[in-house]
């Protein structure tokens, strides 16, 4: 194995953990009260169901959540954690970050902590500012958090959006690995090119160039489908070249959740099969900045990903943004290794978490 960085230290993920709230929220509920039918979700998306935040929980304790559920799997596995970074698109308010409302929950008050905003390509960005921070020496090691209640920002009378999206978290840390192991190429991206065609308002009604934005968080879902599929299939390719990998060499591809037609074209454009491709948006939806980490930690714990496999994972979200990485796994430490059960709540020995 070539270590991915000779030059620098090898660096990677050290421990995992995941939440998402306990609401469950089928199809059939969409098509009982708006122009839907379950039939149609599930045809043109490949989601079932998704989790449904409760009014008074938001972004801070679904990650919260996620941080716990990393402490219960391993309660050495925040240790030298001086950063913390949470990629969210629904942060609880502009300030305080999230991040450091989190940070102060879980005994890292002090540490440095930041939100990050670039939507669901959010937390594959995270963990490549965290690789960055900790090769130049800023940080010894990074919590890295995707969070979201986003379902609190999309009108839920939309029949556009308001299927698509589900809340959730996942947290990881970053930190040195055995040479290697860890991650070995970053490509990220984002074009304003295209921001009309997914946002959510803040302080300005209206983007640059005049489109006005409404109340709720606005979707083109054709153009965001076509961008879609292009990034995550060219991002995906092009951080293979830079880390000299081959599509047939990779073992498992985690993408963002969004729409299980937009991955299986993605797949096709960077050659790898469907079989290797890491899905759970059936049961989740889109999370936002979630998706990736929920569905690792389920691929981790149900034992499809294995100690020195390559990985690929690929993103896109608002901006319009995009982030794939390419890393070989490292399962020296507890939370990071396989558990031995289907890595779903219903088969989890302990409810800790989803
Ligand atoms: N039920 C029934 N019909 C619907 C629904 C619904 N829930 N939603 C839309 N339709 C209708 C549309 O109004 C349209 O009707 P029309 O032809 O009379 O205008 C028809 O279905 C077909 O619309 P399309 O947009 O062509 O449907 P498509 O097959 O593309 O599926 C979808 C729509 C699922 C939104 C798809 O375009 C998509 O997944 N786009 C990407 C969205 C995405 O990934 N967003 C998240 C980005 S990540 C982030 O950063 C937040």
């Amino acid at each position: 194995m070539t270590a991915p960085n000779s030059a620098r230290p090898s660096i990677g993920i050290t421990a995992l953990g995941s939440f998402a709230p306990a609401r469950v929220v089928k199809n059939e509920e969409f098509e009982a009260r708006m122009d839907t039918t379950a039939e149609w979700i599930e045809s043109r998306t490949g989601i079932r169901e998704r989790r449904f935040s409760a009014p008074d929980e938001f972004t801070s304790d679904v990650g919260l959540g996620a941080v716990r559920d990393l402490l219960a799997r391993d309660p050495d596995g925040l240790k030298d954690v001086d950063m913390v970074i949470c990629a969210t698109a629904s942060p609880d308010a502009m300030f305080p970050s999230t991040a450091a409302l989190i940070a102060g929950q879980v005994g890292l008050a002090g540490a440095g902590a930041f939100d990050l905003s670039t939507a669901c390509s959010g937390f594959v960005y995270g963990l490549g500012m965290a690789r960055g921070l900790i090769q130049g020496g800023t940080a010894r090691r990074v919590l890295v958090i995707g969070a979201e209640t986003i379902t609190k920002i999309v009108d839920q009378e939309d029949r556009n959006t308001a299927i698509l999206f589900g809340d959730g978290a996942g947290a990881v840390v970053v930190g040195p690995v055995p040479e290697g192991y860890g991650f070995q190429d970053f490509v990220l991206g984002a074009d304003s090119a295209g921001g009309s065609s997914l946002y959510s308002r803040f302080l300005a009604h209206q983007l640059p160039g005049g489109f006005p934005m409404g109340k709720w968080t606005g979707m083109n879902g054709r153009e965001v489908f076509k961008f879609a599929v292009r990034v995550l299939g060219d991002s995906g390719a092009e951080v293979l070249a830079k880390s000299g990998v081959k599509s047939a060499d990779v073992d498992w591809v985690v993408p963002h959740q969004a729409n299980v037609r937009i991955i299986e074209a993605a797949a096709q454009r960077f050659g790898v099969p469907m079989s290797k491709m890491v899905m759970n948006l059936d049961r989740y939806g889109n999370t936002s900045s979630a998706t990736v980490p929920l569905a690792m930690k389920e691929a981790v714990d149900d034992g499809r990903v294995k100690d020195g496999q390559q990985i690929l994972l690929v993103a896109f979200g608002g901006g319009l943004s995009w982030a794939a990485a390419t890393l070989k796994w490292w399962s020296g430490a507890p939370s990071v290794q396989a558990r031995g059960w289907a890595g779903r709540p219903e088969a989890q020995p302990e409810a800790v978490s989803v």
